[in-house]
């Protein structure tokens, strides 16, 4: 089965060809990085203009460098949500009429669905029960899924995503955009001890995260102590290497904590480290020396696997709607044409 995927739900226009849903013949992702980085973030109205300027020519080149024709495809499958509306308006419109043209089933896949199965390309035969952290710049949660399909959303940030917060400081230091992957090199010459973060104690027991208070601790140690943002290309100061270094660090033992008190509560058979913020190298040695202890070392604890995709299938693209949406084909005449764009849809 040959599945086009097709995904704009934020900043990157993207279409992939998958085969059974983990063999990717093409994987081309659009950037807009260099359009919102003046602004240090996403423009909803310029990426929406993105996506239409792109999309026509991504879709091609996914064909072309996969060596296919549309002919050749079982099914159209695209972000339904969530996102921004007027950039997944660009996609799902994209995608209906290619479908309503090629007379192909078309099925809508939830974005954080996309990341779940991000995880299956590389690695098909994952069991379940699983539990999946997925972290990016739009998303922090904690989804549990004792079968294929089935969801139970078990912890979710209740401020700022983790991404968010990472590329919301960067900003704020002028260290540039996207923040995450700019802190996760510099970090490295940092000390993060040199800055205490307390993190935030949840009693109710929830396995929700918070990270607007590291924000707002950061924002005071800033101006209490002088520290100057970046000039442009100006070299960072030690301060502000020990404060992102220091940052990260609180963010990632959040991160780490949440997942761990999620993973003996629930006692899954994997551990799924997904989303664009599962690209940093901290958050992925922790979990490594976190969760992939040796039975021997800890024999109380069925053996957990743990899987982080490579990084170009981490962050937002379209092989991994394609895989989702593979598992909901064949289908004959699943063309819904009311099949709308929906920004804050839900995954459970
Ligand atoms: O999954 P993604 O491409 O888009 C969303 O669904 O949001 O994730 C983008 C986010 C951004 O916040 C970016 O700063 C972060 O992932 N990110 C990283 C790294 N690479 C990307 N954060 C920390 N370390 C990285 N290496
Ligand atoms: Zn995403």
């Amino acid at each position: 089965m040959l599945i086009l995927g097709i995904e704009s739900s934020c900043d990157e226009t993207a279409a992939a060809l998958v085969r059974d849903g983990h063999v990717v013949l093409s994987n081309i992702v659009a950037s807009q990085v260099k359009t919102h980085r003046s602004f240090g973030g996403v423009v909803p109205e310029l990426a929406s203009r993105e996506h239409l300027r792109n999309i026509g020519y991504v879709v091609n080149r996914a064909f072309a460098d996969a060596d296919k024709t549309y002919a050749d495809i079982d099914g159209i499958a695209v972000t339904q949500g969530p996102g921004l509306i007027g950039s997944l308006l660009v996609g799902v419109s994209f995608a209906k009429a290619m479908a309503y043209s090629l007379k192909k089933p078309l099925v809508p896949v939830n974005h954080v669905e996309g990341h779940i199965f991000s995880a299956f390309i590389e690695n098909p035969d994952i069991e379940y029960p699983l539990l999946a952290l997925v972290v990016s710049g739009g998303h922090t949660s904690l989804i549990y899924a004792p079968s294929r399909g089935e969801y139970r959303s078990i912890g979710r940030t209740r401020d700022d995503a983790a991404g968010e917060a990472l590329d919301k400081l960067a900003k704020f230091l002028g260290l540039g955009y996207p923040g995450g992957p700019i802190i996760d090199r510099l970090a490295e010459d940092g000390d993060p001890g040199s800055f205490a973060f307390s993190i935030p104690k949840i009693s109710d027991g929830s396995l929700d995260f918070s990270f607007s208070g590291f924000k707002t601790a950061a924002l005071r140690h800033i101006q209490e102590s002088g520290i100057k943002p970046r000039h442009s290309g100006g070299t960072v100061s030690r301060a502000i290497l020990n404060l992102i270094a220091s940052y990260q660090q609180a963010i990632v033992n959040t991160l780490v904590r949440q997942t761990q008190k999620a993973q003996s509560r629930l006692r899954p058979k994997s551990l799924l480290l997904v989303g664009g913020v599962a690209c940093n190298s901290l958050l992925r040695q922790s979990f490594k020396k976190t969760f992939e202890k040796k039975p021997a070392e800890e024999p109380a604890r069925r053996a957990i696997r743990v899987y982080y995709p490579s990084p170009a299938l981490t962050t937002d693209n379209a092989a991994m709607i394609a895989a989702a949406g593979t598992r909901f084909f064949p289908s004959e005449d699943s063309l819904d044409l009311e099949l709308n764009a929906s920004a804050n849809l839900r995954l459970c």
